[in-house]
């Protein structure tokens, strides 16, 4: 059994005294392009990376459920039918007032969510015990992983019968209201359907996916992500403000999502918002383009024709978006420099990771580049690894 599984299975003994009646997981993510376009209904083609999390599971004979994680050392126990009087306010509103620690927000919200979304299930109480090997708040998604594998294992143990998409929906409500980070729908979707070597081509107005071969293996390319360590949040500031720039941006287009603004209506566009929801609706628009760029490129050229389009999404990022620091630059630019393919900075922004497509044997040239980039400038070192685009939810045992 792979070592974080095991994890999860030892704690789950330590927490009931029993072995686990199955244990589900899902993966991280990595997007390689169309940042900030899921939540405008645009495009996204993110990949699963192989660093997973683990929700080992059981069922109890009453109602209660209870979470516990190698995150915490207490575990958090709460009755079922207390989860929408947890959860079922405001956005976010019971855990700002602190009545569970986050990290159990995600798991718990998902059981609310999937519960309000099959009414009426007859469930019985649950333990799960939740281990993980995604790095946190590296921009990596470790949120959507919690609530893939939770999902999963709470789909089969309550027997609700989602599909995928069902599932992603339960994570992103969970996100949304159970945390209170007002996250669109990509990293759910890149985690649950997510495919060896392969990225999620996913619109997120039709909910459509497609799987898009990468070829990176074939081509000896490999992705390395620079994590920053520079932390981030998307409960708290940036994130929330740039959803409102874009709401108000489609608003004073007259459109009900900025998926609707073409690169050729950008030029009238200018004409009508001042410039900061201008360059934050340049960006969207952009990026859609790019993403379907990407697409047509990697099927048409194969992964060494993208980098044009990866660099201009982080420059987007930077200036339109202004979601960069100035940790992830130097990242993208002294990859670059040291000869990859393509760099940008991948999830929300404000901290986070960048991702570099490059040369297999180029991997440790670029790293000792990176980090005497990261030397010179002062900052932190990087932690640099490298992901491999992998398979979404799965039943572990
Ligand atoms: C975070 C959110 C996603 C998406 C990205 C930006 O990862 O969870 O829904 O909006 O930021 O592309």
């Amino acid at each position: 059994m792979n070592p974080t599984a095991q994890v999860a299975a030892s704690l789950f003994s330590e927490l009931t005294g029993a072995s686990p009646d199955s244990i589900w997981s899902a993966p991280g993510r990595a997007n390689l392009i169309g940042e900030h376009t899921d939540y405008n209904e645009g495009f996204v083609l993110p990949f699963a990376i192989e660093h997973r999390t683990y929700a080992a599971v059981g069922r109890r004979d009453d109602g209660i459920i209870r979470v516990a994680s190698t995150f915490d050392p207490n575990p958090v126990e709460v009755a079922i039918v207390e989860l929408s009087a947890l959860f079922g306010g405001a956005a976010g509103e019971a855990v700002q007032a602190g009545s569970v620690p986050e990290w159990a927000a995600y798991p718990l919200g998902v059981a609310w969510a999937a519960l309000a979304r099959v009414p009426n299930s007859a469930v019985t109480g649950v333990d799960i015990a939740i281990a993980s090997d995604v790095p946190i708040g590296a921009g990596l998604s470790s949120s959507a992983a919690i609530e893939g594998a939770t999902a999963a294992a709470l789909d089969e143990l309550w027997s609700l019968d989602l599909s995928l998409l069902d599932m992603a929906k339960i994570g992103r409500t969970a996100e949304n209201q159970a945390v209170g980070a007002p996250t669109g729908i990509m990293d759910q979707v890149s985690s649950i359907m997510g495919e060896y070597d392969a990225a999620t081509f996913l619109d997120c107005r039709s909910y459509e996916t497609q799987p898009v071969d990468l070829g990176f293996a074939r081509e000896h390319l490999s992705v390395l992500v620079i994590d920053t360590k520079v932390k981030h949040s998307h409960s708290t500031g940036g994130y929330g403000e740039r959803r409102a720039s874009c709401e108000l941006g489609a608003r004073t287009l007259g459109v009900s999502a900025l998926r609707d603004v073409t690169v050729a209506d950008l030029e009238r566009a200018k004409t009508l918002l001042d410039d900061v929801t201008f360059r934050r609706v340049a960006h969207v628009v952009t990026e859609n383009q790019r993403v379907l760029d990407t697409v047509d490129t990697l099927r048409a050229e194969g992964p060494r024709a993208i980098g044009g389009l990866l660099v201009a999404s982080h420059v987007s990022m930077r200036d339109d978006f202004e979601i960069s620091v100035p940790e992830l630059d130097t990242a993208v630019s002294a990859a670059l420099d040291a000869g990859a393919v393509g760099a940008r900075m991948t999830g929300g922004g404000f901290g986070g990771a960048a991702i570099a497509v490059v040369e297999v044997d180029k991997l440790d040239d670029t790293k000792a580049a990176v980090a005497d980039a990261f030397d010179r400038a002062g900052f932190v070192e990087p932690h640099q690894f490298t992901v491999t685009p992998s398979h979404g939810v799965l039943r572990d045992a």
